[in-house]
């Protein structure tokens, strides 16, 4: 129930909030939610499946004066038939929507309160029912009862072309003429046409696929289709033609040449013909040469092979996904919170990372895993993007690199290209997964509420609803997005999105792997999943994955680190400026030292009570940053501003957000530093200046990992005193040396660094301060004595008590 409503609420995306605010609300919600749920799904039919849903207000403008022929399915959402005819005219709609300017489909709902009068006044009794109304009806017309019509692909087809062919005057202008070509007729074809190509299919009389192909191409320019029949003895023996069907290439000088497909079958030519050299879609202009492109594109042109994966790509998407597109939510909370948990989980566990990516997606979902609460802010979660924390060997580098994404034109591919190539990825190395629905849900989630195209997340959750419970392997999920992907391409094919050098198709396409298509008994297409599978595996499978035009790991780690000492100083220079402008004395670093330690007392104070309502409390906060930030600048999302919105952040963050689970925070933290860091670590713990310098006493007790380490250092020089600030930037500085600076000076905490203050505190007081434990232990060690003293009293009480009673006894 609960996921539902959650899918339901996402339909509406402004409400995103809704459903999982809290446990009280959720039943009223979920009621709400599956409200509009069914009100916004009625019907069989949805936006995907390019089938018109026409309702008594869009009849006229559909069915009257148009200039294709229409079929309408009338239906009844309750009807059994209907339910199972729907899937066979969705196929249908896919399988023939290249034939659209001549024929379309449309399909209404007479369950439906709104249309049962429409339905009476068509003469509907039955369900399902088809009427055909011709090109150019008029406004009274009822349209021809199509009745027993087939209930197969095939069958519907065939029936259409035949309603076609035998179509009065007016013809549908928009389509070819279907009749059999004769000798004279292809002879003078040239004189009369102004083509480049002319296909002619030569076939025996009750064939369809001349006509097919015919209708598939007819949105096609600089091609011409015509059947031939087996009768046709003068132009059979003139190309030698021998094989029935099969397609030759005419051209005007008289010169022939086969058309060499894999299998003499229907979707074999039509895909070959669309690919002629200089046949393009009508009103597309034609693929750009790559040449060109390099002149074309702003950015450089990079030669790629098409049938190939990049990790250029993949890298790129995910900087997109998680700097841009996440950062238009300053604060992520709910359903998108936990969308944005599986996400990360799931690129943790099998995006096919180099090692540096990897630790930051490790780091990113152990930091997300810690938080419990019901909203993280973006900023924090930008914190560990950027590695704030300096771990070693870890960066997911900026930019964006699209190589076997790159597009024609800036508006083309790029990063809905790369996401569908990186849940491709995902779904294949999940093959060995046990949770089979794993990855597609948490793509599903994250597309459903990040993904910035809005229309695609709505068309691709309402086909995980259709069919996404139905997958119960992982290869039944990476056939699924298969198949979801090809249905999208399907759809797309044509659209002002599409690039022409790169046509949407079904794909893989007969010449990445002419194994995976095959034909039925019949003749019609079919995909060869046992071949489908393996080539998918292995097209998308890690190993095959190329690293071209990727930067090298150890220049982004360099520029990592130095856009982190570049901020640190931004950081000390403001400090320092606020500082003077707000001090009037002269020592100019003993205030600093001091207001840092009033922070400190402040927390502790805060601390004990905080416990229950800290997520409120957190939430109120973050909060108040968004609202902040809207306040600060109109486009919350534009780049310049995300600076501004982080000192933001940065601020509230020390009050609202740093008291929680610090404990169980650092266990983790330094668990997963252990798992993959220690020998890393330990190398570098061994070689760190600072730690020798500092902190002997302790390297002698463990062998901390170098996390642990940088805890240590920042707290107890926090509670030392200060050095002044020029001593810091003559520090020659390792990472430790920055984080220093970092904190003395700002008296803040931030990002993952608040994970650690508590045990930060208890260690810089045990360590170094002594002056507040002091007290404390004064206080214990007051109370421990006291305690001592009455025990003993009680003790000797007692004995003096017992003696007595024993010498009493007899
Ligand atoms: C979830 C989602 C929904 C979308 N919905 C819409 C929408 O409703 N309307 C819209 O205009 N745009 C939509 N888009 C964008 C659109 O699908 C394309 O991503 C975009 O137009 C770029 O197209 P492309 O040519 O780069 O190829 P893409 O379709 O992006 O494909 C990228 C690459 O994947 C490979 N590929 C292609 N098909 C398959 C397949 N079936 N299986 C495996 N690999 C394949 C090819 O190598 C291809 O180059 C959606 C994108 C996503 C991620
Ligand atoms: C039908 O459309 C044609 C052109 O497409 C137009 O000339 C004609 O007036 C229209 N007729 C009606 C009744 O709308
Ligand atoms: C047709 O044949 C001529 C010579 O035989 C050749 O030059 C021309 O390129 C051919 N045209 C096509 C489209 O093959
Ligand atoms: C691309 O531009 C350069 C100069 O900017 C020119 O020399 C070159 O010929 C151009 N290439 C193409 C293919 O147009
Ligand atoms: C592209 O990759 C395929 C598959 O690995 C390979 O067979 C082909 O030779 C490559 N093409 C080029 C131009 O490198
Ligand atoms: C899945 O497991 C098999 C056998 O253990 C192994 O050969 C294959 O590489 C694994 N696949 C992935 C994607 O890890």
């Amino acid at each position: 129930m609960a996921r539902r409503c959650g899918r339901a609420t996402s339909l509406l995306s402004g409400q995103i909030h809704f459903c999982s605010r809290s446990a009280t609300k959720s039943a009223v919600w979920m009621c709400l939610c599956l409200l509009f749920r069914s009100a916004a799904e009625a019907g069989l039919y949805t936006a995907t499946d390019q089938i018109i849903s026409l309702t008594p207000d869009t009849v006229p403008s559909v069915l009257v004066n148009s200039t294709a022929v229409i079929l309408v399915e009338f239906y009844a959402s309750w009807c059994g038939h209907c339910i199972s005819f729907s899937k066979t005219y969705k196929t249908l709609a896919r399988d023939i929507k290249e034939w659209k300017p001549a024929v379309d489909l449309a399909a209404m709902d007479c369950a439906a309160d709104v249309n049962r009068f429409t339905c009476g006044m068509f003469g509907i009794r039955g369900y399902p029912s088809i009427k055909l109304f011709r090109a150019y009806s008029k406004p009274e017309s009822t349209g021809q009862i199509l009745r027993g019509f087939p209930r197969d692909l095939q069958g519907l087809r065939h029936l259409i072309i035949d309603k076609l062919e035998k179509h009065e005057e007016p013809w549908p202008p928009a389509c070819p003429p279907l009749e059999p070509a004769s000798q004279a007729e292809i002879d003078s074809f040239f004189e009369t046409n102004n083509v480049q190509h002319l296909a002619l299919i030569f076939e025996n009389v009750n064939s369809y696929v001349g006509r097919e192909v015919t209708l598939d191409l007819l949105q096609f320019d600089n091609i011409a289709v015509r059947r031939v029949l087996n009768t046709e003895e003068g132009l059979i023996t003139k190309l030698g033609v021998t094989e029935f069907p099969s397609c030759y290439l005419y051209y005007p000088g008289g010169n022939y040449t086969r058309l060499r497909v894999n299998i003499e079958a229907r979707t074999f030519y039509s895909y070959a013909l669309q690919r002629l050299p200089g046949v393009v879609r009508s009103g597309k202009p034609p693929p750009v040469k790559t040449e060109l492109l390099q002149n074309n594109t702003e950015e450089p042109w990079k030669p790629f092979n098409r049938s190939r994966v990049y990790m250029a790509d993949l890298e790129s998407t995910l900087h997109y996904s998680l700097r841009s597109e996440l950062a238009a939510y300053p604060s992520i909370r709910g359903a998108a919170l936990n969308a944005l948990k599986k996400y990360i989980s799931v690129l943790k566990k099998y995006f096919p990372g180099r090692p540096m990516v990897m630790n930051l997606l490790w780091s990113a979902d152990s930091w997300l895993q810690k938080q419990t609460g019901d909203a993280v802010s973006y900023e924090a979660f930008r914190e560990i993007l950027d590695n704030s924390e300096q771990l070693p060997d870890t960066a997911l580098p900026e930019g964006l690199t699209w190589v076997g994404c790159q597009g024609s034109q800036p508006h083309f591919r790029r990063y809905p290209c790369g996401v569908w190539t990186l849940f491709h990825v995902l779904t294949v190395q999940a093959m060995n997964s046990s949770d089979p629905q794993e990855v597609l849900s948490a793509m599903r989630d994250y597309i459903g509420i990040f993904f910035g195209c809005r229309p695609c997340a709505e068309h691709f959750k309402t086909m995980a609803e259709e069919s996404m419970a139905e997958v119960i392997t992982t290869k039944m999920a990476v056939l699924w997005l298969w198949t979801i992907h090809n249905r999208v391409n399907n759809r797309l094919a044509g659209a002002l999105s599409e690039d022409p050098n790169f046509p949407k198709i079904e794909w893989p396409s007969p010449e990445l792997c002419s194994a995976c298509h095959t034909v039925k008994e019949n003749g019609d297409h079919k995909w060869n999943q046992e071949e489908v599978l393996p080539f998918f595996v292995s097209y998308y499978s890690k190993n095959t994955i190329l690293t071209d035009y990727l930067e090298d790991e150890s220049l982004i780690l360099e520029k990592q680190r130095e856009k982190h000492a570049s901020e640190a100083r931004k950081r000390v220079g403001r400090q320092a400026g606020e500082a003077t402008g707000s001090m009037t004395n002269p020592l100019s670093t003993q205030p600093t030292a001091q207001e840092h330690e009033e922070e400190e007392d402040n927390e502790e104070e805060e601390e004990g009570p905080q416990d229950e309502a800290v997520v409120d409390e957190e939430a109120r906060y973050v909060d108040g940053a968004e609202e902040m930030v809207s306040k600060t600048s109109e486009s919350p999302w534009s780049k310049s501003d995300l600076g501004s919105r982080r000192q933001v952040h940065r601020k509230l963050s020390i009050v609202g957000i740093r008291m929680r689970e610090q404990q169980e925070d650092i266990v983790d933290l330094d668990s997963f530093v252990n798992r993959h860091y220690k020998a890393k670590a330990l190398r570098l713990a061994a070689s760190s200046r600072v730690k020798q310098r500092t902190l002997q006493r302790k390297e002698e007790q463990e062998p901390a990992p170098v996390f642990g380490l940088g805890m240590e250092l920042d707290g107890g020089l926090g509670m030392v005193g200060l050095q002044p600030l020029e001593t810091h930037f003559n520090i020659d500085v390792g990472q430790p040396g920055k984080r220093l600076q970092k904190r003395e000076l700002t008296g803040e905490y931030f990002g993952a660094e608040v994970e650690m203050s508590h045990r930060r505190r208890w260690m810089t007081a045990l360590s170094i301060g002594f002056s507040k434990v002091d007290i404390s232990l004064c206080v214990i060690l007051y109370f421990l004595s006291f305690m001592c003293l009455l025990a003993m009293y009680l003790f000797f009480k007692n004995r003096l008590r017992l003696r007595r009673a024993k010498t009493a006894l007899p």
